[in-house]
């Protein structure tokens, strides 16, 4: 009864906190904000009030972040942003139709909302995500917003605010910039979506109506702010359907303060991020980032590959003006080699390329219910089409073509895709010629070769054999030899998964062969290792993950789903780490720095530790890693530390067996423990040298291998000169 008691009276008290602490993050009908007072969301994130811009003596309403120390405040959100108030005279008031009238000097209203429905008791609320919103008071705190703030972005896009359009009520939000840091006014630059003319919904940034950079919201990666190397990282979302189009982001780490801002001087898109410790913003990502970043800046036709020279002509094509082109003026772009055939339809084609950035699609067509084949007979119906492919942008169905020059395109690393560009049957042939004779020599040299490959094989076949068999006798002398309960996947799951093993989902290169991203059928997520034919990753290294992957179970190490053993394909299956590996943080400068503070460089050190003991002395296995290190360490969305990659493992057995003796010594320089690299011995203290060269890495931030100091080797070297862990902090004494 005594509990039941305390609970209510706790609640109660919850309950007046509640109501007290958030009557300054609302206004109500008969209140109002004048230039003295202020409203402050009920985190104490965000303030809405009275500015002034710089030495500017105008009266601006705003939205700013209240707990920052900094001279000078960071406003994300403008009213009046043309319309100044030049004295202390402003009030903001909701009327009787339930609008936000902001009066100024002398009672005239400078800036109002227009809410489609009107209503007679309304209310305001400055959000914690720093949304100023409407509502009928009727509807209470958990109505639906008659207006918001974020429909109507300034210059800068918060997390969670949308950038894009809603198709039901045409309603438009783009983000402009300020025309100077005095005058919030929007001055000539502007970044949206716009699909007004195109099927395909691009973003732009503009400089009044020319273009200046382009990105497809589509896959992310050249978005305003994205991450080419972590996209998951910065959880981007973009949503392309009936009603809406638009871009969100939201961090997946909560405490990231991040915005991104329009900068009106460099005219770029700049991703900032809140370093705590320095009270400062830190810019991130800036696009455009290089040369290729700036809208067609090769010209028609062009393709812009980065260095020496900038600029290429698409295959096909030649300069316009070869002179120019070698003075690097290429404005004028590419024409044809040799001119299309375009009547009779069967004797242009096409020619494939593959990790473009795709052309503009200003004057583009798509059907998403056409296959490829389909396309490609439309494309060459139609004389002005100039190159096809598939609609989805993870390719496969749907058909997108283009109509004339070809802008905008550029050599991408990591993200291109595939597209189809006509070429005239001449053109076509000469380069079928060109391959044709590459392919006799290609098959020459194989001949010759494949007699001598195939001895090789067999002798190393047998060799690998009998290896096998004296490993087998080996390792699992006494180990419970029970029948593996791990699911198979067929490889055409796996395919369609990871899309054919595309190279978007590509995550990166293992010491075995690549890894993929997948998304089975249900939504799971899912990393694939794919063995590379050519690997030293035999068989025998294979097998040896599976089985000793698939007895181990512990919260630091990542989790196996399965295998996938056809033909000569060996793919291991593992949960997918949203937040790749551990080298990926400590060793970048600017996301090391603000993703990881020390509790959580704590977590991951202890984490590790958990795993590592987990597999020296409380698995049922005796288990040596052998290749601890920062890139096998895997973070997950809550970015703890899971041990990865044990391709090199192997298990001690009989009980109180610590070590062995190996005559090929394997592992990575720079973690192998000195009698291992020097005499072959391994033992569990191989991988607790391995963990202390990854402790040192991760308080310092620094590689032991690319360390550098003028009067020690390495890292270690440099730890054990200065000795003494407790100075740690000499490593980097400015970073923190
Ligand atoms: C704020 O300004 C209003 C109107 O200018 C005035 O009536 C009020 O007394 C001021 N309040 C404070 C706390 O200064
Ligand atoms: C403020 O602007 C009004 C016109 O909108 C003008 O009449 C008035 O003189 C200005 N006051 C000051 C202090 O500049
Ligand atoms: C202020 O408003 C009054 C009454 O509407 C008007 O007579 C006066 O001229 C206005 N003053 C200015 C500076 O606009
Ligand atoms: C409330 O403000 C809106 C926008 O300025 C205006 O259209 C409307 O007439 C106002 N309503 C009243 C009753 O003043
Ligand atoms: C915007 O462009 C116009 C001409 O297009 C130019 O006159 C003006 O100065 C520009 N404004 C800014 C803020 O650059
Ligand atoms: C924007 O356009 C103006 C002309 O309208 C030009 O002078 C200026 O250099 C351009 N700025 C950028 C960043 O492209
Ligand atoms: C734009 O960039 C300039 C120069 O880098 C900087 O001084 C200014 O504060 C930036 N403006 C914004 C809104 O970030
Ligand atoms: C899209 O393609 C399908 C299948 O070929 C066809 O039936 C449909 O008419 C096409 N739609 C348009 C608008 O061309
Ligand atoms: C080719 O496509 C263009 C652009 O969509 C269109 O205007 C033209 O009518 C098409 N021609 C034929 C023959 O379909």
């Amino acid at each position: 009864m005594g509990g039941l008691c305390f609970l209510l009276i706790s609640t109660n008290l919850l309950f007046l906190f509640f109501t007290i602490s958030s009557a300054v993050d609302i206004i109500s009908p008969s209140q109002s904000i004048s230039d003295n007072t202020t409203l402050v969301s009920s985190d104490g994130s965000f303030e809405l009030g009275f500015f002034s811009p710089g030495s500017s003596t105008n009266r601006y309403l705003g939205i700013w972040y209240k707990n920052m120390n900094i001279p000078g405040r960071t406003v994300v959100w403008v009213a009046n942003r043309c319309n100044p108030i030049n004295d202390s005279s402003g009030m903001l008031m909701i009327n009787s139709t339930g609008n936000l009238v902001l009066f100024g000097q002398n009672k005239s209203v400078v800036w109002s909302t227009s809410s489609v429905k009107r209503v007679e008791n309304a209310m305001v609320q400055l959000l914690d995500s720093g949304n100023l919103v409407v509502r009928d008071v009727k509807d209470g705190i958990s109505g639906p917003y008659l207006w918001q703030s974020f429909d109507y972005p300034s210059d800068t896009l918060l997390p969670g605010m949308k950038l894009g359009w809603d198709l039901r009520t045409g309603l438009k939000r783009h983000i402009s910039a300020w025309k100077n840091s005095e005058d919030p006014c929007p001055g000539n630059f502007t970044y949206g979506i716009e699909m007004e003319l195109q099927a395909y919904p691009e973003a732009y940034i503009r400089n009044g109506t020319a273009k200046i950079y382009r990105a497809s919201p589509f896959n992310g990666l050249t978005f305003c702010g994205s991450s080419e190397k972590h996209p998951a990282r910065y959880g981007f979302n973009f949503v392309y359907n009936d009603d809406e189009v638009y871009y969100m982001y939201k961090p997946t780490i909560k405490s990231i303060t991040s915005r991104i801002v329009l900068n009106q001087t460099t005219s770029s898109c700049i991703r900032f991020h809140w370093k705590k410790e320095d009270e400062a913003w830190t810019a991130h990502l800036s696009r455009p980032r290089d040369v290729c970043d700036h809208y067609g800046f090769c010209g028609a036709n062009g393709n812009c590959i980065g260095e020496n020279p900038v600029c290429q002509c698409l295959k096909g094509f030649k300069p316009k003006s070869q002179g120019k082109w070698n003075l690097a003026d290429w404005s004028l772009g590419c024409v044809r080699n040799k001119p299309l055939s375009c009547q009779k339809t069967d004797k242009d084609g096409f020619l494939k390329f593959v990790g473009l950035k795709l052309p503009d699609t200003t004057h583009s067509w798509v059907n998403k219910s056409m296959n490829l084949k389909e396309c490609r007979a439309k494309c060459l119906n139609n004389c002005s089409c100039m190159a096809y492919r598939s609609s989805d942008i993870r390719g496969g169905t749907g058909c997108a073509i283009w109509f004339g020059d070809l802008i905008d395109t550029t050599q991408a690393l990591t993200s291109g895709q595939e597209i189809y560009i006509r070429m005239s049957a001449s053109e076509l042939e000469e380069n079928d010629s060109k391959l044709k004779t590459a392919l006799i020599v290609v098959a020459v040299i194989a001949v010759v070769f494949s007699g001598v490959l195939l001895v090789a094989y067999y002798i190393h076949r047998r060799r690998k054999k009998l290896k096998e068999i004296r490993d087998r006798n080996q390792d699992n002398e006494g180990a419970p030899n029970e029948d593996l309960e791990l699911p198979l996947f067929e490889l055409a799951t796996v395919i369609s998964a990871t899309d054919n093993f595309s190279s978007n989902n590509k995550l990166g290169e293992g010491g075995f062969g690549p890894v993929y991203k997948g998304t089975l059928a249900g939504g799971q997520e899912i990393a694939v290792k794919r063995l590379s034919r050519s690997s030293g990753q035999g068989m025998n290294e294979f097998m040896n993950e599976v089985i000793l992957i698939a007895k181990l179970q512990h919260r630091n190490l990542v989790k196996l789903l399965g295998c996938c053993v056809q033909g000569d394909e060996k793919m291991l299956i593992y949960e997918y780490m949203p937040n790749g590996s551990l080298d990926s943080f400590i060793f970048d400068q600017t996301s090391g720095e603000l993703l990881l503070d020390w509790p959580k460089r704590y977590h991951i050190i202890c984490g590790i530790a958990r795993g590592l003991l987990y597999l020296h002395q409380d698995s049922r296995l005796r288990i040596i890693h052998r290749d601890l290190k920062a890139s096998n360490v895997l973070l997950d969305n809550e970015m703890n530390p899971k041990i990865s990659d044990f391709g090199l493992a192997r298990t001690l057995t009989g009980g109180n067996q610590t070590g062995g003796n190996t005559n090929r010594v394997v592992g990575t320089y720079g973690y192998m423990a000195p009698e291992y690299v020097i005499d072959g011995l391994f033992s569990v203290k191989s991988d607790v040298f391995s963990f202390g060269v990854l402790v040192l890495e991760v308080i310092s931030g620094r590689k032991n291998k690319g360390f550098y100091h003028p009067t020690s080797p390495n890292l270690i070297g440099h730890a054990s000169i200065n000795s003494k862990l407790s100075s740690c902090c000499t490593y980097a004494p400015n970073r923190w």
